[in-house]
């Protein structure tokens, strides 16, 4: 059994993609791993109470009290470096990061998107706009995907998607709330895969090794 894999959470919100990666690992799904910090650009991100609950180390970074986003960047790239973190989740965080934090976790910074990228990705798509861009494009389905960061929004290689359908009648809050179910499983997945290190990124795309 190798190192226990450090993870830190960024979170902005309701935080049910961290309440579920917390699962995994407290339930010994992702048996090497341990959630050392949690993150949220809010301050009544609900997602901080989940973290204080579990007796997780929590931190509010107000992205407002600096003077650019790269110097956020920076401070939330210090919080994480200083407690050894291996593993980077975004989860709702509601800001791009950028370097230096992208550059010292390369490759090492997962997030999830409520859509199947690359469609419907990029700026100003986030939350409810996803799902009415889905729906106004007539597409039969959609569904989660996690991806490593990269400088660009929403841009690096895709991980895992899971496809769900989109039925009659839905709206953007009833496909929401179907593709928010499969991000609840597919996140925690990709976290295992990463803490078996049975992820690599080659020529741009992930390949995810075989179970032995
Ligand atoms: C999810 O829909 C995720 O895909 C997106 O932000 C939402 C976060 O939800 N990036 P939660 O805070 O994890 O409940």
């Amino acid at each position: 059994m190798g190192d226990t894999l450090r993870i830190g959470v960024l979170i902005s919100g309701g935080g049910s993609n961290l309440q579920s990666i917390m699962d995994a690992v407290a339930s010994g799904s992702i048996p090497s791993a341990k959630i050392v910090a949690v993150i949220s650009s809010r301050k009544d991100a609900f997602g901080l109470e989940r973290a204080k609950k579990a007796g997780i180390e929590t931190f509010f970074i107000d992205p407002k009290k600096c003077v650019s986003a790269e110097e956020y960047s920076l401070i939330i790239a210090d919080t994480l470096a200083n407690r050894s973190v291996g593993l980077v989740c975004l989860a709702g965080f509601m800001h791009k990061i950028e370097n230096p934090l992208i550059s010292r976790f390369a490759g090492k910074i997962m997030n999830i998107h409520p859509a199947l990228l690359p469609k419907y990705g990029g700026k100003g798509m986030y939350g409810h706009f996803v799902h009415e861009a889905v729906l106004k494009s007539g597409d039969q389905e959609s569904g989660p995907s996690v991806h490593f960061v990269d400088e660009e929004y929403d841009h690096g290689p895709v991980i895992l998607q899971k496809k769900v359908a989109v039925l009659p009648g839905d709206t953007p809050e009833k496909l929401a709330k179907r593709v928010l179910t499969e991000e609840h499983t597919i996140y925690p997945e990709a976290v295992k895969l990463f803490s078996e290190g049975k992820l690599k990124i080659v020529d741009g795309k992930v390949n995810i090794k075989k179970s032995d």
